[in-house]
């Protein structure tokens, strides 16, 4: 059997981690822990690219190539989670699944991170785990991929 294409995906200010807000991400810095995202994705027998942008439309792009690339993405949108609706229609457009991930736990922070606009078409969220989630997330996919 193949192995299974995985795409992990980071939003805006994604790779600040480290350097952004130590006290809510920690001080890992965002290239040690995509080395650990290779790793557990290489341990989980996928093939895994990571793929961070600031841009909504690059993101947008991303996911649009993933529907013939990929099996499954790991999505952390960042801010985007909480507004872009053109985020959420690519991602209801691909039909592979994705997991809403985020480092902190967005339901214990500011109001305006308690909504998610692409919850609804993802399969599930984790949130709150630090690098963790990641991890938690490709584990999550094992099940779901086609
Ligand atoms: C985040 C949470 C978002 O609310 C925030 O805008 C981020 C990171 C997280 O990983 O905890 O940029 O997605």
């Amino acid at each position: 059997m193949s192995k299974k294409r995985v795409l992990v995906l980071l939003g805006p200010n994604l790779n600040l981690v480290g350097i952004r807000e130590k006290g809510v991400y920690g001080d890992e810095s965002a290239e040690s822990i995509e080395k650990q995202i290779r790793e557990e994705a290489d341990k989980l027998g996928y093939v895994c690219d990571v793929y961070q942008s600031n841009w909504e439309g690059a993101l947008i792009d991303k996911i649009h190539e993933a529907r013939e690339q990929y099996d499954g993405v790991v999505l952390n949108a960042g801010a985007l989670t909480h507004y872009s609706y053109s985020l959420r229609d690519a991602i209801a457009s691909v039909k592979i699944p994705f997991i809403e991930t985020h480092m902190s736990n967005v339901h214990a922070r500011e109001d305006f991170r308690h909504t998610t606009v692409i919850g609804s078409v993802c399969a599930g969220q984790i949130s709150g785990f630090g690098k963790y989630s990641y991890f938690l997330a490709l584990a999550a996919l094992k099940n779901l991929m086609k």
